[in-house]
């Protein structure tokens, strides 16, 4: 099999010639790591959805398998799916129901509406998401990315100087507030301490700088509150711009896969009240999960 990578307008790439779905040799799993080292984001179309063990197994390939359970902590200890390495990032309860307008879970969901990096709020990050298309909305729900190594390298020297070396603290509670979500118990923070990281990663691969961001980042280490705000808003404002942009527009199937430590992401609105979306994401960290 040999990989056929065509790089999109701006950054990221769709990928053909190889069937994700089946076990990879290990020269494929090597090129698809070397393709998303330039390009950030890959897009598979694949005539039809993984399954769930076929996504978990593609993305086994490249790391370490984050397990997380906040969304059965959050619906009561109940989850509609049965791997733990399977995040739920659908509109639907453990019955497959849409939830409903008071439901936590759909209030938890709204911060992903926010430009973000998965899992930068835990002290082993999030290398790759494994993003999979199972059941789409009419319209709207789509993937917004925005390219931090691109954003840096546009930086003046000068400013590149100014931000290597700084540290940012990242909460997740920090975002699910931004996002509304509040109503958040004592023991459920104590489940996701906040993390601290630079504000530029290099990947460990290649060295290539890149800004690391999130809607999770609440402040700079040893700065004041309103600077340390205004610099992470101004940055955030400027690694989304036009220039560095990709919108993946979802077709069923659709399997994308994105660096966390080299791009930022959003989800985009639908209509969640009628319509469903089960997207489901398995996430690749740094180093095995302490569980
Ligand atoms: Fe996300």
């Amino acid at each position: 099999m040999s990989l056929d990578v065509k790089p999109l307008d701006k950054f990221g790439a769709e990928i053909a010639g190889i069937d994700i779905s089946q076990k990879l040799d290990a020269s494929v799993v090597d090129a698809i790591r070397a393709a998303i080292d330039i390009h950030g984001v890959l897009v598979f179309r694949n005539a039809a959805p993984l399954s769930d063990s076929q996504q978990i197994a593609f993305a086994g390939g490249f790391g370490p398998l984050q397990h997380l359970s906040m969304i059965k902590m959050l619906g009561g200890g109940a989850t509609r799916l049965d791997h733990t390495e399977l995040i739920d990032v659908s509109n639907l309860d453990e019955t497959g129901k849409i939830v409903g307008a008071d439901d936590r879970r759909r209030h938890f969901h709204d911060a992903n509406l926010l430009w973000h990096t998965d899992v930068s709020f835990d002290a082993n990050r999030a290398v790759y998401s494994i993003l999979s298309a199972r059941i789409l909305p009419p319209a709207g729900g789509d993937t917004d990315f925005a390219d931090m190594r691109g954003a840096y390298a546009a930086l003046t020297d000068k400013r590149k100087a100014e931000l290597d070396g700084l540290e940012v603290e990242h909460s997740i509670w920090y975002s699910r507030a931004l996002g509304g979500f509040t109503a958040v118990s004592e023991d459920e923070m104590a489940t996701r301490p906040p993390a601290r990281h630079g504000l530029v990663s290099a990947n460990p691969r290649t060295g290539t700088k890149a800004l690391y961001l999130a809607s999770h980042a609440s402040h700079i280490i040893g700065w004041p509150e309103d600077e340390s705000r205004a610099l992470l808003d101004e940055l955030i404002d400027y690694a989304t711009e036009d220039r560095f942009f990709y919108g993946h527009v979802w077709q069923p199937g659709d399997v994308v896969m994105w660096d966390n430590q080299t791009t930022m992401h959003r989800a985009t609105e639908f209509d969640s009240l009628t319509h469903v979306r089960d997207m489901r994401r398995v996430t690749t960290l740094e180093r095995e999960m302490v569980r």
